[in-house]
């Protein structure tokens, strides 16, 4: 394990002003997105779609990195071109989502354990060789009634820990994705809570592992209310609807400026407790909230406490980048061009977040 190449691969993902671009959605999940919009759900069509984002000009100036899924990291242009040598020609260092999704919970009603250690360092090994140097795993976590347990917490953690230490082993730079789910009525402040205790968990158990933090990225929730949380009916149906981005920024009312706000300093502040300043970068998910929300909220962070953090904050968004391209495309070669265009543009947004310079305006033009 080489720890120099490791940090300057973590730094790299977060340099620039630059974010990581999420297309790592799993076939069933990336199916069901399609069929929402009535696409054919097919290999074929799978592959066309990764193909129009990998592909999209000039998406090196913002995009550092991109999270492949097994099939796609496999898969080429319709000329033969692979996407990895697309991608790094680009300058976009390819990366690999490697757990094998969220399972029951044993004995842990609405809990779910993160599956994929096993055999893991075999996959890791063979990734490095194709050209991944970079590595996903994401944990879920649900806020109910009497959840989540300690003993949730406690599994995914150690799991997240056990897959960060063969990442760097194998010399791949592990993203540790504990995602505090926005399902529910659950409010800011639980929100909150529950991911501090997660965060405090999950560093606990990566140095337990023995993870150098130095040659990590964390992806975590911003701190936000459930969907069904009442004052926030408006986010829930963008978030429900998926390819409904019905929270415009441009027509926001004051009351939710105030929760860009609110969620930035609550954000910031947890992340300032629970986070080592070892860690070089965290790359947020977006989790459901709208493309416009995500950039505001992420902006907000920026232009408040870039200059006071240790670390960089970034962005690691799969909807709030990919939705609008996605609803554009409709799986239409004729698409193509605009759909590559919306996907720009959301990367742009997400760039300008990063430094505090995203605005209202730029979602006119
Ligand atoms: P979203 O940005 O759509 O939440 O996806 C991020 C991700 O990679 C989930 O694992």
């Amino acid at each position: 394990m080489n720890l120099q190449n490791l940090t300057d691969t973590a730094r790299a993902l977060v340099a620039n002003d630059k974010g990581l671009l999420a297309m790592d959605e799993s076939n069933p999940t990336c199916n069901k997105r399609f069929a929402k919009l009535g696409i054919p759900q097919t290999v074929d069509a799978r592959r066309a779609y990764r193909e129009l984002i990998v592909t999209t000009p000039s998406l090196g100036e913002c995009i550092s990195g991109a999270i492949l899924y097994d099939e796609t990291i496999r898969q080429q242009k319709k000329d033969g071109t692979p996407f990895l040598k697309v991608l790094t020609d680009a300058g976009i260092i390819p990366g690999i989502k490697v757990d094998t999704g969220a399972k029951d919970l044993a004995a842990h009603p609405g809990e779910k354990i993160t599956e994929g250690l096993d055999g893991l360092r075999d996959r890791l090994k063979e990734y490095f060789q194709m050209g991944a140097r970079f590595a996903k795993w994401r944990a879920v976590i649900a806020i109910g009634d009497d959840i989540p347990s300690r003993s949730c917490i406690e599994a995914n953690a150690h799991a997240l820990a056990r897959y960060a230490a063969l990442c760097q082993e194998a010399g791949l730079v592990p993203v540790v994705e504990p995602e505090v789910l926005m399902d529910g009525d659950h409010t800011l402040e639980q929100c909150r809570a529950v991911t501090e205790e997660v965060l405090r968990t999950v560093f606990n158990q990566l140095n337990s592992q023995r993870v150098m933090l130095e040659g990590m990225i964390l992806k975590p929730n911003m701190m936000l209310p459930g969907f069904t949380c009442p004052p926030h009916q408006e986010v829930e149906e963008a978030a429900i609807g998926e390819q409904q981005f019905q929270v415009r920024l441009t027509d926001r009312q004051p009351e939710e400026m105030e929760d860009v706000d609110e969620v930035a300093n609550i954000t910031v502040k947890s992340l300032w407790r629970t986070v080592p300043a070892a860690v070089p970068g965290i790359a947020f998910l977006s989790g459901g909230q709208s493309a416009e929300l995500a950039s505001a909220r992420l902006n907000a962070m920026n232009l408040r406490f870039k200059s006071q953090l240790p670390w960089a904050l970034a962005f690691s968004f799969a909807r709030a980048i990919q939705q609008p391209a996605l609803e554009i495309w409709q799986g239409k070669e004729s698409n193509v061009k605009a759909a590559q265009q919306a996907l720009l543009h959301r990367a742009r947004c997400n760039r300008a977040a990063r430094r505090g310079e995203y605005t209202a305006a730029m979602e006119r033009t």
